[in-house]
């Protein structure tokens, strides 16, 4: 199938690659024209685990190609996905101009029937001002042409991206007609071979349903976090009551682990967003509220401890701190928890000594050069001249660190962990002292 793909960010990459290996003949568009050179150059200008691989692949096989030409992007394919961005404004609700420019774009090019899938996270009704703007367009034309709008959300992990698309536990696609409905289902065929995989629902429903799906998975979190607070205070280990819940099938182990506080590009935005869309219709978000209001408090508390430890003065004491992506297989920084903390440390007047495995390139080009932050070649480096350690990563390779060269390095064998890395009888035994999260006295 011919198939469109506007916007070459995280999603539109994906989608775009590994539909583009399942045989379809893809056109990925931007606006970015630099971006455009660097992916016709073979660049790939995010990390994900195995995309520079399957990007190379489909480009030597001529199905995977770049452009910024939207006459030439609308007239290829007769789906046309819209993968652009959608950040939030500054009252959290989702920013959907650049979606409606794509829609434009293709009222103003459109000559045949089309199908226009919508993959951005878009607020409930999107598809109806998709269609108006269609409509508009094509009216100042003075022509009118068959389309369908469909909406289709992705639930993609970063890290994990590639293996979610090409073996989803669910499709969802959001139809009011049929004939776009038969296009979908024989577009998803390839990834949809165990069973059927494809749940076909109203467009305002599978709208939600991308809504639901991150505000449940971030309530889970927020909740085990809010518990690991309790636990603490209690002298109770959450460690072992996530053991005792996640145990009951109802609960599951997934997405009950404690933290300090979930980030990247997805529920910080979506939870505000949909709470945002509940307000729109005068009914109060409760329990999204809360779900975020946990989230900003539990960004807050290595800053706390690492503070009360230090009796209130961080003037001039140095951290090391291991890990900067919002979470592991990634160089993603957006809303990390690791943000927060530097940030509250410099406020506070101490320095930054940091290591990620991914995401030093994104750090320094967040923050510039500045004399409180040191990013370090390797772990062991950001530990010299240190006075504590603080993890906000549960990178793989922070798991079975050398605990002798560790206490040894730092001033003082001090661990303020984030993630709940270690067992915290062997850290005692090493002579460390063990902050961790939700894990009792
Ligand atoms: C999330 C969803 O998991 C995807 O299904 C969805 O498609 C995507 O958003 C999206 O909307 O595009 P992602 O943002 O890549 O994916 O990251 P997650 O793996 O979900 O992690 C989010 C945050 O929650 C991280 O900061 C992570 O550290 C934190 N987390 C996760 C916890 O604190 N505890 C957990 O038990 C799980």
């Amino acid at each position: 199938m011919k198939i469109t793909i506007f916007g070459s960010g995280y999603v539109g990459l994906v989608t775009g690659t590994c539909l583009a290996d399942a045989g379809n003949d893809v056109l990925c568009v931007d606006v970015d024209q630099a971006k455009v050179d660097r992916l016709n150059r073979g660049e790939v200008p995010i990390h994900e685990p195995g995309l520079d691989d399957l990007i190379a692949r489909n480009r030597e096989a001529g199905r995977l190609r770049f452009t910024t030409d939207v006459s030439q992007a609308v007239a290829h394919g007769l789906m046309q996905f819209i993968a652009v961005g959608t950040p939030p404004d500054e009252d959290g609700s989702a920013d959907l101009q650049y979606v409606l420019a794509v829609a434009r774009s293709i009222g103003q090019h459109i000559d045949d029937y089309r199908v226009v899938v919508n993959k951005s996270t878009v607020p409930v009704g999107t598809a109806d001002r998709v269609r108006e703007a269609l409509e508009s367009t094509m009216a100042e034309r003075g022509v009118s042409l068959p389309y369908s709008v469909v909406s289709n959300p992705e639930f993609l992990k970063e890290g994990a991206a590639i293996a979610d698309f090409m073996k989803p536990d669910r499709i969802v696609v959001g139809s009011d007609d049929d004939k776009a409905t038969r296009l979908m289902r024989e577009l998803y065929r390839p990834f949809s071979r165990s069973h059927e995989k494809l749940i076909v629902m109203d467009v305002r429903s599978a709208e939600l349903t991308k809504y639901a799906a991150n505000a449940m998975l971030a309530t889970k979190i927020s909740f085990m976090n809010e518990l690991s607070g309790l636990a603490e205070r209690l002298g109770a280990d959450i460690e072992a009551v996530r053991n005792g819940i996640g145990s009951d099938p109802r609960i599951g182990y997934h997405f009950i682990y404690p933290g300090c506080g979930y980030g990247g590009s997805c529920f910080p935005k979506d939870v505000k967003a949909l709470a945002r869309t509940a307000r729109g219709v005068d009914y109060e978000p409760l329990v999204l509220d809360a779900v975020e209001a946990v989230n900003a408090r539990q960004k807050g508390v290595l800053f706390q401890r690492i503070s009360d430890h230090f009796h209130g003065d961080l003037s001039g004491r140095v951290i090391a701190l291991w890990g900067l992506a919002f979470k592991p297989n990634t160089d993603d920084m957006r809303e990390a928890p690791s943000r927060a903390l530097m940030e509250a440390l410099w406020e506070a007047g101490a320095r930054v000594q940091a290591h990620d495995p991914e995401s030093m390139d994104e750090t320094r080009r967040i923050y510039g050069e500045r004399d409180d932050l040191r990013l370090c070649e390797t772990p062991y480096d950001t530990l010299t001249g240190a006075d504590v350690l603080a993890i906000c990563t549960e990178w793989q390779v922070f798991r079975s660190p050398d605990f002798g060269r560790l206490r040894k390095d730092l001033k003082s064998p001090v661990i303020f962990d984030g993630r709940n890395l270690y067992d915290p009888r062997t850290l005692v035994d090493h002579g460390f002292t063990y902050y961790a999260m939700g894990r009792g006295d």
